[in-house]
């Protein structure tokens, strides 16, 4: 039998920021991705994607910012299940939506032709996302740059260079140091915490939430145990202030020209949890 002190003080050690990436075991696991679809698709919760009338006020400002038309090549990085690449290619714009999650690109597939929209959609980790297309405008929403570790933002942003057009924009919103500072490390241990969120197993589960004060890095680590199997989940978030997130686009080439509140163009506040940037090829 496995020593279970040992298995216990394994859960309990605080690892080092970003040393795991199970973010594709969150969204790509066919039974999670099924639960993170219903969550995409929920009117009334904020949790996989913001709620219908953001995502109107979102889209209608990106038209009226970037002058969005049947000229405006675009790519949704992390587009899930379509929720703005639908609405974008609504208006005329020539849409590519990438993400890794099957699930939720079949949903935006069948979308787009109940509408009867051509939207190009590739299955495909975006940090590899490799085209001969280039962009005017290149979408991250919903803080997808945040659970990413240094060396893998690093790989987007030159991704992102990579397929920019010339004056084109790339536009993304990240949580603020405001966020980080009212997140509280905590510990809980019980049976099915998140419901059959995991898994339709029983199941018991810890969750740690662990805060790294220096590095501005959050963890919420789930490690859970079925009859049949265990697996741990890491959801990393790094926080930002205008400095640091100004010199990470700056090594690769970017500058950022506009700050905003949230990718629906409110006024940049820094007592808000989340801002926005428009960054442009230097
Ligand atoms: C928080 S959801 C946001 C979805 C969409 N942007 C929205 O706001 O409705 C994150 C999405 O990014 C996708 N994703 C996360 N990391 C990814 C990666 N490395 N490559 C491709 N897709 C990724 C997930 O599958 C998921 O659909």
């Amino acid at each position: 039998m496995t020593n279970l002190y040992k298995k216990l003080a394994a859960i309990d050690e605080r690892p080092s920021p970003f040393s795991q990436y199970t973010a594709a075991e969150l969204w790509t696991d066919p039974h999670i991705a099924r639960q993170m679809l219903k969550a995409h698709l929920n009117p009334n919760t904020d949790s996989a994607s913001r709620r219908p009338s953001f995502i109107e006020a979102s889209v209608n400002w990106l038209q009226a910012r970037f002058n969005i038309g049947p000229d405006t090549h675009i790519a949704d990085f992390g587009c899930g299940p379509g929720l703005y690449t639908t609405r974008l290619a609504q208006l005329g714009a020539e849409v590519t939506g990438i993400d890794f999650s099957a699930n939720s690109l079949a949903y935006a597939k069948e979308t787009a032709a109940t509408h009867n929209l051509t939207i190009d959609y590739v299955h495909t980790n975006y940090i590899e996302y490799h085209s001969d297309k280039r962009f005017d405008l290149i979408l991250l929403i919903y803080c997808d740059f945040c659970p990413l570790s240094p060396a893998q933002r690093q790989q987007l942003l030159t991704v992102f260079k990579a397929h920019l057009d010339d004056g084109g924009a790339i536009v993304l919103d990240v949580h603020s140091l405001v966020e980080f500072d009212q997140f509280e490390e905590s510990m809980s241990y019980g049976r099915r915490q998140y419901g059959d969120f995991w898994t339709d197993e029983d199941y018991f589960d810890f969750i740690y939430k662990f805060k790294y004060e220096g590095e501005h890095v959050t963890l919420d680590k789930y490690s859970i145990f079925t009859p049949t199997r265990e697996f741990e989940i890491y959801n990393w978030l790094q926080y930002f202030d205008q400095a640091f997130l100004t010199a990470e686009f700056a090594t690769n080439g970017l500058t950022i020209t506009d700050w905003y509140a949230n990718v629906a163009g409110e006024p940049f506040d820094p007592q808000l949890p989340t801002m926005a940037i428009v960054a442009q090829k230097r």
